[in-house]
């Protein structure tokens, strides 16, 4: 038979101390689970079967404990208060003898699918179960428009359909959106508009309707700075050409009139397309530029 040695973490090392916490207690349990995957295949077969036929033991003995506990009257007491205790419940819940609350279990599903979520750009927040319904709120590239967001969308949802008995359906709560103001005096066009940071685009007729036009404009100092002016059904909106999330350009972003979102292409954050709130980060926007119309010109102001 070969073996392979592998070093036990530190967190591994036994220890005398009877009062470790329970976040210390689990992560050893974490970190001896981690090192059995550097096992060979007949080593780590071996491995199992001791934690198993250890496993056994104790479920049988915390069997005959439960049981005798909850036959006495006086003793019922004491078996519920220590069940309240993390690590007895941990413990309990572990061998199956007492089910973990759903929202205990659903938090424990969802943390299986977070690194996919977060590798994504994406994260979900477990608000509150009721009456077999998990309600959610999506961050991130979860909470898009495109393809990408459905799929992570679907992923919690059968994660925690197929994962938590007690749950039968998802529902995803709304992120609220907060205003955006641009200053009053900011939009006001001077006698110089110039030295105000005034740029003119061009007539509205050259702005394409239900499209974004991207331009690349000098400043007064001279310096080039990219934005994307959106005419949602006539309405136009300018915003530097930069995704609140990585601060990609947003020149093939996906513009939905019917909602009226703005969608980035490369991780698909989604944004209210006439006021740059980001819908799937709360707190988020696109950094909005001053836009006017002016005697049948666009005018923006890309700063002195
Ligand atoms: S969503 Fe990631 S850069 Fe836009």
């Amino acid at each position: 038979m070969s073996t392979t040695a592998v070093e036990a973490p530190a967190s591994q090392v036994p220890t005398t101390d009877g009062d470790a916490d329970f976040e210390s207690l689990a992560r050893r349990v974490d970190d001896a689970a981690a090192a059995l995957e550097g096992l060979d295949e007949s080593s780590r077969a071996v491995a199992d079967e001791v934690k198993a036929a250890v496993e056994a033991i104790h479920r049988a003995g915390l069997v005959t404990i439960v049981q005798r506990l909850r036959s006495d009257d006086a003793a019922r007491a004491v078996l519920f208060e220590l069940v309240d205790d993390p690590v007895v419940h941990m413990l309990l819940s572990l061998h199956g003898i007492v089910r973990p609350d759903p929202m205990t279990h659903a938090n424990r599903v969802l943390v299986t699918v977070r690194p996919q979520l977060q590798s994504h750009g994406g994260d979900v927040v477990l608000v509150r179960i009721e009456d077999g319904t998990a309600f959610v709120r999506l961050d991130g590239a979860c909470n898009g428009c495109s393809m990408s967001s459905v799929t992570l969308r679907n992923l919690v949802e059968s994660a925690l359909v197929e994962g938590v008995p007690s749950i039968t359906g998802v529902e995803v709560l709304p992120n609220e959106p907060s205003p955006t103001l641009i200053p009053l005096e900011s939009l006001r066009i001077g006698p110089d508009p110039a030295s105000e940071g005034w740029v003119k685009v061009g007539p509205t007729a050259s702005l394409p309707d239900d499209d974004l036009t991207t331009l690349s404009l000098s400043s007064a100092s001279g310096d080039l700075v990219d934005i994307i002016v959106v005419n949602a059904g006539r309405r136009l909106s300018a915003y530097r050409n930069e995704c609140a999330h990585e601060g990609l350009p947003l020149d093939n972003a996906v513009l939905d009139i019917a909602n009226g979102t703005l969608t980035c292409p490369w991780h698909g954050f989604c944004y209210d397309a006439t006021s740059g709130e980001c819908l799937s980060a709360p707190g988020a926007q696109l950094e909005q530029v001053p836009l006017r119309v002016d005697s049948g010109d666009v005018w923006v102001r890309v700063g002195t």
